[in-house]
């Protein structure tokens, strides 16, 4: 191990032998934190060629158990995305694309900072389950197309190991590392064809459109070696996805979006992922037409009819989704007013999802508990126009003494005196 450390310190490129001497070894537990963490950090500073962050793909992919959707008919397709603030994409694609006819398989995670996660939405319904076991996974994508769940803990054990020491060693922000943590897991899922929806900005982990690009890229390329479809769009994360932040409030979003009445940008969006991942799955011969199929499931219902079924198959209590009314709302809802006029030009993601996760909505650690009803409802978006006095957006706590947060939210809002041009949600497709 020492040998491969200094290899690569040394900035030469590592065999697949030494590769999988480093996977294994870590996993069995052989080699120590402390030789994984200077392997990790000789990664970050000198990289890795293509070839190698395949091999490291395909190693981890391997260091567990993988699931084998082959038994299910037709193309399998999954939707990935690095994470950002009030991103319910998959809640409203995944029943959009099944009810186009793909068969969606979908392994989620939770959320944690200032990002949420799929699986802590759904749970926002009394009686989600997101806990499957492979066969009741694989059964529900066949009966009805779709299926979300959260990983088992005998999928990709080398990630498990070295995402936790990565978090605390400084090695987070690295392009190999990131590619292979995030496609090992894909690729272990099993499904044949992977959307990755790849966020920049303020809110999302690579800041700049140009880091965001590497990244995918680097995915779409291991994706390719390790022949899997696998595609990126790169979407704007420099203010929060749609209006809503926070789990239940999350879920009645997708639900209104589901049923025809979404926010532009999220709709944007679920339209595009949407129509790619038609492609994808052979249902449509280009994204294009997939596009006006996402539609078409929109307008006659049948997109949220997929969701009621999957929450039914899961346990959940649908009574939620047919009539979101009944989700618990918040005793304190604070309006946020601005205190001058203008065009906002910027809501700084990072800080709506800190103060989300302050107000109740996430968790500072894996064992904190959430507050399934709090969050942030935006009522003004990049571009529109606010006058003095006007609510900006509200807030939704069970929590005293919140103040502060209160006025983070509110200096969130940048405003410009002149208008502002609304950028597009998605801007760039790579495939
Ligand atoms: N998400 C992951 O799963 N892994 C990373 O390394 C970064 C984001």
């Amino acid at each position: 191990m020492v040998d491969i450390i200094e290899r690569k310190r040394d900035g030469h490129p590592l065999t697949r032998e030494e590769i999988s001497f480093f996977v294994k070894g870590y996993v069995d537990e052989t080699i120590p934190d402390y030789q994984a963490s200077a392997l990790a950090m000789a990664i970050y500073f000198r990289g890795m060629d293509e070839r190698e962050i395949a091999d490291l793909t395909d190693l981890m992919m391997h260091s567990g158990k993988t699931i084998d959707l082959s038994s299910i008919q037709g193309l399998k397709v999954d939707k990935h995305s690095t994470g950002g603030v009030g991103d319910k994409t998959s809640l409203v694609v995944g029943p959009l694309v099944a009810a186009c006819g793909a068969k969606v398989a979908k392994m989620s995670g939770r959320g944690l900072g200032h990002t949420g996660g799929t699986l802590d939405k759904m749970e926002s319904v009394p009686g989600m389950r997101i806990g499957l076991t492979d066969k009741e996974f694989k059964d529900q994508v066949s009966r009805i197309g779709l299926a979300i769940a959260g990983q088992t803990g005998e999928i990709d054990p080398a990630d498990k190991k070295l995402y936790a020491l990565r978090d605390v060693t400084g090695t987070i922000e690295s392009v190999p590392l990131i590619a292979s943590s995030i496609m090992s897991k894909k690729l272990a899922s099993g499904s044949d064809c992977i959307l990755l929806d790849v966020k920049f900005g303020s809110g999302a982990f690579m800041k700049t459109f140009e880091a965001a690009k590497e990244l995918a890229q680097t995915m779409v390329k291991i994706g390719d070696l390790l022949h899997r479809d696998t595609r990126a769009i790169l979407t704007d994360m420099d203010q929060p996805l749609g209006l809503a932040v926070g789990n239940s409030l999350e879920v009645k979003e997708a639900i209104a979006t589901l049923k025809g009445h979404g926010p532009k940008d999220l709709v944007e969006l679920a339209r595009k992922a949407g129509g790619i991942m038609l492609e994808q799955a052979h249902i449509v011969a280009s994204a294009e037409e997939g596009e006006k199929r996402i539609q078409e499931a929109i307008d006659n219902g049948s997109g949220f009819e997929k969701l009621c079924a999957l929450f039914e198959a899961q346990g959940g209590d649908v009574s939620y989704i047919r009539e979101p009314e009944r989700f618990p709302v918040a005793k304190h809802i604070v309006e946020i007013v601005a205190e001058e006029s203008g065009y906002v030009r910027r809501i700084d993601s990072l800080s709506i999802g800190v103060s989300a996760m302050k107000l109740g909505a996430g968790r500072e650690k894996m064992s904190d508990t959430i507050d399934m009803s709090a969050g942030i409802l935006l009522k003004k978006k990049v571009g529109d126009r606010v006058e003095k006095g006007e609510v900006l957006a509200l807030c939704h706590t069970n929590k005293e003494g919140v103040d502060e947060v209160l006025r983070e939210v509110h200096d969130a809002f940048q405003l410009s005196a002149t208008p502002i041009t609304v950028p597009p949600i998605v801007h760039a497709y790579i495939r």
